[in-house]
């Protein structure tokens, strides 16, 4: 791809080469991702659009921009977490494939927030977000930006929730697709992705044997699920914790056993929380642990360890490992956060597998297709990914891993569309 020199603030463009080579590997596991991009390239379905994405600055994402940019579209990318982004490959897309990047691993709040407004001084004409802290900018501090924008999408749960709440209160300025809601996102990506991904974060910065061990994960949705099921396929005995009955059963009937946090804190030795609340683990929790518990945490954001009551419970803290701090509590006993309470798996690991990421991000460059060219029909609310799109990246998935399926006989689809059949 010819590039041309953009402006950008990435960490240190020296890292280029070492970014590149990672964006490749990815680019072997999103067969799905590689086939949009090479009919893009031909039938360039965004030419002359804008787009800005606030993302998880990875090389899954790296891919899906230059997916994006072979369709003809002209993008900018910030970070969706101040911990996610792997420098190295800021580095490539800035140098490689003429992306503009805003992003740093580490940056402090004021850096991301001015990261998300040097993507919105693009004036892009459809966001794409992942927890929609873009979306909430625009709304708050970047009203301006509204003039332009006529679409957008978002990735995760927690992006969704706040989408529907501004939704519901008549603000939302534009319309905005939820790709977390597509089957072929939510059932692979929050539950294999995050199952692995999480486990691997955990494992990266501690080196622990997760066999024998009692892991504890406060929510049961399909994050929780993942997890909970990777962790019990290493040997762990897994805890569930939840607030939702039905879910609550689901777990019971799978086999986990089921705690109040209260009861869990006394036993567990890692505990991950993955519920999209705040102060899932607090105080109280931290008063009954055992001294050498882990903490870690694969929601979106760092608010479901009460942070600030852990701090004021230490009498001393220290890093001991990359991505593991010491909590020395005035009792003497310890505790280990992991990555800052940001999300485990990309702030310890490197995300989910790109395999996963593949759907995810196919679901993402097809439904921006579909708003270039239907966004103006669309009500100011949260969409879901049209259900074409969601079987067309489960065929083209199914096809890139040589797997065949059968079809109705012509008898089966009349006997499904009848109802006079009977005992
Ligand atoms: N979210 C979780 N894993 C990710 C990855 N590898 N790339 C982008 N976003 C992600």
């Amino acid at each position: 791809m010819a590039t041309t020199k953009v402006s950008s603030d990435i960490k240190d463009a020296a890292l280029a080469d070492r970014g590149r080579v990672r964006i490749e590997w990815s680019e072997q596991q999103m067969p799905v991702l590689r086939l949009i991009r090479r009919r893009f390239a031909k039938e360039k379905p965004l030419q002359g659009l804008r787009l800005g994405a606030c993302l998880h600055v990875t090389t899954e994402t790296a891919n899906l921009m230059v997916t994006l940019k072979e369709g003809g579209a002209e993008v900018a990318l910030c970070a969706s977490n101040p911990l996610s982004t792997q420098d190295d490959n800021a580095a490539s897309l800035v140098r490689d494939f003429g992306v503009p990047v805003f992003a740093i691993r580490g940056e402090d709040k004021d850096t991301y927030y001015a990261h998300i407004t040097a993507v919105l001084d693009t004036k892009p004409h459809f966001s794409m977000d992942d927890g929609c802290d873009l979306v909430t900018t625009v709304h708050t501090q970047r009203k301006d930006a509204l003039d332009a924008l006529r679409g957008g999408t978002e990735e995760t749960t927690t992006g969704v929730i706040r989408l529907r709440s501004m939704a519901q209160q008549g603000v939302l300025g534009y319309p905005i697709i939820s790709i977390n809601d597509a089957h072929t996102k939510f059932l692979f990506d929050n539950r294999f992705g995050t199952g692995q991904s999480t486990l691997d974060g955990i494992i990266r910065a501690t080196n622990l044997l997760i066999a024998g061990l009692k892991m504890v994960v406060a929510g049961y949705g399909w994050c929780g699920r993942g997890i909970a099921n990777r962790a019990r396929g290493l040997g762990a005995h897994v805890i569930v914790v939840e607030v939702e009955p039905t879910r609550a059963l689901e777990a019971v009937m799978e086999g986990f056993a089921v705690l109040p946090m209260a009861e869990a804190a006394k036993v567990g030795d890692v505990f991950v929380t993955a519920t999209g609340d705040r102060d899932v683990l607090r105080q109280e929790h931290f008063q009954a642990m055992k001294s050498g518990a882990v903490l870690a945490n694969s929601g979106h954001f760092n608010v479901e360890i009460d942070l600030p009551a852990l701090e004021k419970l230490a009498r001393s803290k220290r890093a001991t490992r990359d991505n593991v701090d010491e909590f020395v509590l005035k009792d003497g006993r310890k505790l280990y956060l992991l990555g800052e309470g940001r999300l485990v798996n990309l702030a310890a690991a490197e995300g989910h597998p790109a395999a996963v990421m593949d759907m995810s991000f196919a679901n993402q460059a097809l439904s921006l297709e579909y708003l270039a060219k239907n966004a103006e029909k669309l009500e100011k609310k949260v969409h879901p990914v049209p259900v074409e799109i969601d079987k067309q990246v489960a065929r083209l998935k199914l096809e890139a891993m040589g797997i065949r399926i059968d079809t109705l006989t012509p008898e089966q689809e009349k006997y499904l569309a009848s109802w006079s059949e009977g005992t």
